[in-house]
């Protein structure tokens, strides 16, 4: 059951409300999606008596290109219960005959034990493609079973820097909103940037003795925040009169005293200023609701868990005590103060009552999963979301990360820093990029058909996209070494290298001279040769690989698709003459089709993608 918004007063809540119940398709969805409509039908003339979800997989053997394994699972249901079937491959026949009619499926076969193998008709899938060519590829959006969602990514804190774990951050849930986006869900991108707490009252006052004038004082004099906060929690730590001080800003801070709540502004405002230069750089959009922004709900919020009973006291804290694990919940602490878990317990209260989202997604690193187990487990005991085995919306999901590693073995630091200046590791991805193809463009001597503009733009879009697909073209959880040389190589499975795939399709078209923009309306597309009909399926099945890439909450599932689907080309074109063979127009279209499949991977990945290299 999704939680529809009905009436809401806040302008977020109009794109809901006026959608109507059905999901907001602009195509049928996946051929996943659709092969399983009609499987649903069969199976419902099949044994009408048991109703089961279908179960459609591509195929791996060569005997079809998707099956249907539902006919094992029917059996062990049926059997002994005086059903007319003898076996399960006798279901698996009776599925296949009464798969309706449609023009997708050329021919079944059943296999064994009831594998119902189904060949698409080269028709359909040639169809398929030249429709997406004519009428944009959002026709093969994927139907998800959400509406809107909630992406909590990124998340910075306020003084402290921003390192590369919330680069990671920033890119697993960029690319996962943009899949999302894709597939027609509404997303509520949140930066949940750690902004209150009783640390600002030591940095505040800390930075009320260090400058006396601080009102004067610009933004520049305290531009090195991190420092200034390092040694305001040294101060903090040694001189226990500094400690009583620090501990009066922070009553007044938040008591709403002017001074106080003017240097917390001015502190966030700088902050802010350094981390909209790396979202800038990535290219990516965030709207900040900062723990500031939920902390006058947790008071109403406890104060509900509390009449549920959860609440319990332990050593001068209020807590909440969760199955399965040895410590609880602190959700006040003993000096009466909130915390982590009590501002994410009113933001996911706002996220689920205010903004009506149905799926709720946290992007950290793995280091944190116990946090937030143990709150989605809180919230489940109060009632807030259902029981995850039900499968049911709202729910919430943990999508960790594991370490990004340096040459050494070790967590990745920049020389002498503590943490990684990100800006400066974005430029030197840049400048090593740009470097690499200014000398194989003189080289080649080409440089003189470049402008110095294309250059640039060129460099950025390669050197930025390849430290983001170096990041997500893993899975997310492993740790991975990050290394220049190898991000930015052309071989391999790298972005550099998919770029130059992707370039040379569209050179290829560039040299056919034919305007592809007028055969995709005239001309057809034909999947006669062996190469062609393998291309052309690993095409149309990027709406099933968007889909599971969301579900599971894996962008390197797309990573992968991408990789594969460039090699596939390679031997397509390996394979099939292009210009000048008889078969040219289908085949420039064919081209055209996977470039257009490639870039949309790209923009999915938030990586810009070069035409020309
Ligand atoms: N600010 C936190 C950090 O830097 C991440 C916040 C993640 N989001 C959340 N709702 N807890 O680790």
């Amino acid at each position: 059951r999704a939680c529809y918004a009905t009436t809401m007063g806040d302008e977020t809540s109009t794109s809901v409300a006026t959608q109507s119940q059905e999901p907001a398709a602009v195509g049928a969805g996946s051929v996943k999606q659709q092969l399983s409509k009609l499987v649903t039908a069969s199976l419902r003339t099949t044994v009408p008596e048991v109703e089961v979800e279908p179960m459609v997989e591509v195929c791996t053997a060569k005997f079809g290109d998707y099956q249907c394994n539902n006919a094992m699972g029917l059996w062990s249901r049926i059997k002994g219960s005086g059903t007319s079937f003898k076996n399960p491959n006798a279901i698996g026949q009776a599925i296949a005959k009464n798969l309706p009619p449609s023009d997708i499926i050329e021919s079944t076969s059943v296999a064994g034990p009831g594998f119902v193998n189904i060949v698409l008709s080269n028709s359909w899938v040639a169809k398929r493609i030249q429709d997406m060519l004519v009428n944009g590829i959002k026709t093969w959006a994927p139907i998800l079973p959400v509406k809107r969602a909630v992406l909590d990514f990124s998340s910075p804190n306020i003084a402290k820097e921003m390192h590369v774990g919330h680069l990671r951050s920033t890119i697993i849930g960029d690319t996962l909103a943009r899949m999302f986006e894709f597939s027609n869900v509404e997303v509520l991108r949140r930066n949940h940037v750690g902004d209150w707490g009783t640390q600002f009252g030591m940095l505040i006052q800390y930075l009320f003795e260090k400058f006396p004038n601080w009102e004067e004082i610009g933004s520049q004099a305290i531009g090195d925040l991190q420092t200034f906060y390092k040694e305001s929690k040294h101060r903090f730590d040694g001189d226990p009169e500094f400690k009583d001080r620090a501990q009066q800003a922070v009553v007044r801070l938040q008591g709403g005293e002017e001074r106080y709540r003017a240097a917390w502004n001015k502190i966030c405002e700088i902050s802010r200023n350094e981390f909209d230069m790396v979202y800038k750089l990535l290219n990516v959009k965030l709207e900040e609701k900062g723990e500031s922004f939920y902390n006058p709900f947790i008071p109403q919020v406890l104060e509900e868990l509390n009449n549920k009973g959860l609440i319990k006291e332990s050593e001068g804290a209020k807590v909440i005590f969760i199955e399965g694990h040895q410590i609880p919940l602190i959700v006040v602490k003993r000096d009466g103060g909130f915390n982590y878990a009590s501002t994410d317990l009113a933001a996911l209260w706002y996220r689920l009552n205010v903004e009506k989202a149905e799926w709720i997604i946290y992007v950290t690193d793995v280091g944190q999963q116990q946090h937030f187990d143990m709150f989605f487990n809180a919230a489940r005991m109060a009632g807030w979301l259902p029981d995850p085995k039900e499968k049911k919306f709202p729910k919430t999901n943990h999508v960790g990360f594991g370490l990004v590693l340096g040459s050494d073995g070790k967590r990745f630091r920049t020389r002498s820093t503590e943490v990684v200046r990100l800006i400066e590791l974005l430029d030197e991805a840049k400048s090593r990029s740009k470097s690499e193809l200014l000398q194989r463009l003189t080289e080649n001597g080409k440089i003189v058909d470049w402008t110095e503009e294309e250059l640039e733009k060129t460099s950025e879009a390669v050197g930025y996209g390849a430290v983001k697909y170096a990041d997500l073209k893993n899975n997310r959880l492993t740790n991975y070494t990050f290394s220049f040389e190898q991000m930015l190589s052309d071989k391999g499975n790298t972005a550099v290298y998919l770029q130059y795939a992707h370039a040379r399709i569209c050179s290829i078209i560039r040299k056919s001279n034919k305007d592809v923009e007028e055969l995709k309306m005239s001309g057809s597309i034909s999947l006669d040769h062996p190469d062609e009909r393998v291309l052309g399926l690993y095409l149309i099945r990027f709406a099933e690989v968007v889909e599971e890439a969301c579900t599971n909450l894996l962008p390197n599932v797309l990573c992968e698709y991408l990789y594969n689907l460039s090699e596939m080309f390679t031997k397509f074109y390996t394979n099939c003459q292009v210009v000048g063979s008889p078969e040219e127009t289908s085949r420039l279209l064919l081209c055209q089709a996977t470039a257009v499949v490639m870039r949309q991977c790209f923009e999915l990945l938030g990586i810009t993608p070069v035409y020309k290299l």
